[in-house]
């Protein structure tokens, strides 16, 4: 069975992007792979976070993955802390990627410039794709589901597993990126040239998958939309709307162009009306499954198992990657 991976980052509450960039493929394909699914909360911490919080986040997140429909006795789910391999691993391939490349990373320019601002830039948010490097490579992971944005990222995986691979001893799997076909990239409502992000600064931007359900569809009827009338996808032309159909695409598994039939002649104040009533019934059944599992008490023993079950494979190949490096001495 082939292996998949990926990881949500505990720097606040996930967004629909998120579900829909990423959680929404997770569910799809949990039963096809051998699947880890991680919280990472070590790339968490390249920007400043309060420990509270990101404690509180970091429970609420397992929650969230398993509220979208991942099954517990299927996958592995666990905290990237939890598991050393992938703070060891990310060190030989920092030894192993280019400080040029790290900088060209379109993600460590947006966030430097934001960080810049405020106070200086860690280190570790240069060196945060070795770290995503790791995470991926120590499972040998085939396929990695990711929305849009970490496109890049997942190159500079590919890169750096066929540089180990050449330079070493030719271990690591080079894994594939594998993008939703509809919304892998959902954008603010309030700005559809901008991605929908769970640290934008502005809240109406973003719509929390914890967020009040009634809010939340007063957040989609303020939305911003385009010059015209006419609901019709077409992102150059009406980012705002394309936006909004990607959104309610995906939330409805109906095709866009079925959409656009249905809307053919009615007013963007009935579509998104509609769109808040799909959002708001899809938030409240959500979080009806996210506080089961956070009253549940079951968490902590999925997450225990998860960290050892993802520890015994990861740790293999930490050894292995060492072996070829000559890490360490040669034991009989
Ligand atoms: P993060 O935590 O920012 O986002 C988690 C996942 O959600 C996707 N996503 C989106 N998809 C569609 N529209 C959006 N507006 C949107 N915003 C975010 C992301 O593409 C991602 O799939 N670096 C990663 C976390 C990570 C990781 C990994 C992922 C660390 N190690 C290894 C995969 C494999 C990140 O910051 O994701």
């Amino acid at each position: 069975m082939k292996t998949l991976f990926s990881g949500v980052q505990p720097s606040g509450i996930p967004t629909i992007g998120n579900y829909i960039g990423a959680y929404k493929q997770f569910v799809e394909m949990q039963h096809e792979y051998d699947s880890y699914f991680c919280i990472v909360d070590q790339h968490a911490i390249t920007v400043p976070q309060d420990r509270l919080k990101l404690r509180e986040n970091t429970k609420k997140l397992a929650a969230i993955y398993l509220a979208s429909g991942l099954d517990p006795e299927k996958i592995t789910l666990f905290i990237q802390s939890e598991v050393a391999a992938h703070a060891k691993a990310a060190w030989m391939l920092q030894c192993v990627g280019y400080i040029g490349e790290l900088e060209r990373m379109t993600q460590y320019k947006d966030k430097a410039r934001r960080q810049n601002q405020k106070e200086g830039i860690s280190v570790g948010l240069l060196t945060y794709p070795s770290l995503m490097a790791a995470d991926i490579l120590i499972y040998s992971a085939d396929v990695v589901p990711v929305g849009e944005d970490q496109g890049q990222h997942l190159e500079l995986t590919r890169t750096l597993a066929e540089r180990f691979n050449a330079k070493y001893n030719d271990i690591l799997t080079v894994p594939e990126v594998k993008h939703p076909e509809t919304g892998g990239r959902i954008m603010s409502l309030n700005d559809p040239t901008k991605k929908m992000s769970k640290s934008d600064d502005n809240q109406k931007g973003y719509i929390s998958l914890l967020d009040d359900p009634k809010a939340a569809a007063k957040k989609i009827r303020s939305a911003v939309t385009d010059s015209g009338s006419e609901i019709r996808y077409d992102k150059e032309e009406k980012p705002g709307i394309s936006n909004l159909l990607d959104i309610y695409s995906s939330l409805t598994d109906r095709s866009v162009s079925d959409l656009e039939l249905d809307y053919d002649g009615k007013s963007y104040g009935e579509f998104k009306t509609d769109l808040g009533e799909v959002v708001e019934a899809f938030l409240a059944r959500f979080q009806d499954r996210v506080n089961h599992y956070l009253e549940s008490g079951a968490l902590d023993d999925i997450l225990d198992r998860g960290a050892e079950r993802a520890a015994r494979k990861a740790d293999r190949m930490v050894e292995k990657m060492e072996r070829a490096m000559g890490l360490g001495r040669k034991r009989k």
